[in-house]
């Protein structure tokens, strides 16, 4: 790492996305402790104000460092056995009913010490990094027991720690009813809000909450109740929602100012219409429709009319998205969903910020984090067009270059 803490930087006539628009002709931005302190078109540059400022970049294009908005990031073992199993034709559905899919992550995770954890997880989280990502969401969901979810937790608290990355947590006790509790779904979700979300928010462990709301997981009523609870003790919450079926999570989720409802395919009118209401941002996960092979679309055009951000995000997990770029994530959600590239992009920067409740991540402006990407290209629809690894040039963590290419 390069250690830049006391220099004001200066990158000269980059062409920049600032997570919402791409700037119409070139500027230079000064960053300065941790923060952008200006933003210039390069034609006005004083140079007399930047005098001690350190030329840290020439050309290219800038954005905000990526936001990974929702990701399974933390578990143990892999699934690529149920892979096959899904070319043969066994849906998703199938092998959950079985005591595979999530049950099976499970199994594998509860075995796992924090240390192991942290070490499975290090390989996916350089991925991330390397794709531009200063912003992670970690879920826990993989545990189920009080002991599990929270050491889950603690593992993703630690990464925020020690490496140049900004993590956001949340407890997704809700996620898959354990095998401990077959046939008393109700039970577990007590244990969810009597014991997990309390101990998870004595110790500072979980930023939000989020629940599985599906015919294989939790019904709209046992989500609710995961709700109230988490309200009671000053969470936000998010849910998975619509991904399988239709079961009404989306407009719950909107009832309770949802920051987020993800996955969404089988979203419907008055769904996106309750969510456009309530500020709810959408979550498109295409891996995650890729992998399953789904065919049923988001409804983007519905979400465009009642001006609902789209967030994007990689769903990272060894289910569903076994996938840990961000920028392929862009490359599907404009081929497979026909998000523009814009979209994409302000999906995985401004509006996945604020699918995390973060407005001041995901943007360039002055005052906002120093979180930047600097790429090897020409146009920011690149990033979305081109599926290629060794285009970052740099990527600058709260005002500090953390990876030069
Ligand atoms: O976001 N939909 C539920 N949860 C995850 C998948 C988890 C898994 O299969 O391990 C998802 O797709
Ligand atoms: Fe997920």
């Amino acid at each position: 790492m390069i250690k830049t803490p006391h220099t004001s930087l200066l990158w000269r006539n980059v062409t920049l996305f600032d997570g919402l628009r791409q700037w119409d002709q070139p500027v230079a931005v000064l960053v300065k402790d941790g923060q952008v302190a200006a933003i210039w078109p390069e034609q006005t540059l004083d140079e007399r104000m930047v005098r001690n400022a350190q030329i840290a970049g020439q050309g290219g294009v800038m954005t905000p460092g990526l936001v990974d908005c929702h990701t399974h990031l933390i578990y143990a073992g892999d699934r690529a056995a149920e892979f096959e199993l899904r070319l043969e034709g066994a849906s998703y559905e199938e092998i959950a009913r079985a005591g595979g899919g999530i049950l099976s992550t499970v199994r594998a995770t509860r075995a796992a010490s924090e240390e192991q954890l942290l070490e499975s997880c290090r390989p996916r989280l350089e991925a991330l990094m390397a794709d531009g990502v200063t912003t992670v969401e970690i879920k826990s969901g993989y545990g189920l027991t009080l002991a599990d979810e929270l050491k889950v937790l603690r593992v993703a608290r630690h990464i925020g720690e020690v490496f140049p990355i900004r993590v956001v947590t949340t407890l997704l006790g809700a996620h898959a009813l354990p095998p401990e509790f077959v046939d008393n779904a109700d039970g577990y979700v007590e244990l969810v809000c009597a014991e997990m979300i309390p101990a998870a928010v004595a110790e500072g462990l979980a930023d939000a909450v989020d629940v599985f709301c599906e015919g294989i997981a939790f019904s709209p009523e046992q989500c609710e109740r995961v709700f109230r609870t988490a309200h009671k003790h000053g969470l936000r919450v998010k849910a998975h929602a619509e991904q399988l079926s239709n079961l009404g999570g989306s407009m719950l989720a909107a009832r309770y100012q949802a920051l987020s409802c993800d996955h969404i395919e089988y979203l419907d009118e008055a769904g996106v219409k309750a969510m456009a209401e309530a500020g709810t941002t959408a979550v498109l996960l295409p891996g995650a429709f890729h992998m399953l092979r789904e065919t049923q679309l988001p409804p983007v055009d519905l979400l465009r009319q009642y001006n609902v951000p789209m967030a994007v995000a990689s769903d990272a997990n060894p289910g569903t998205s076994p996938i840990c770029s961000p920028t392929l994530m862009a490359n599907l959600a404009c081929t497979l969903f026909r998000l523009t590239p814009r979209e994409a992009l302000s999906g995985m920067t401004a509006h996945a910020a604020r699918a995390l409740g973060i407005q001041t991540l995901g943007r360039i402006e002055v005052g906002a984090p120093a979180d930047l990407c600097l790429w090897n290209i020409s146009h920011p629809a690149e990033l979305a067009y081109a599926v290629q690894a060794g285009r970052l040039r740099q990527r600058v963590f709260a005002g500090t270059i953390t990876h030069v290419h």
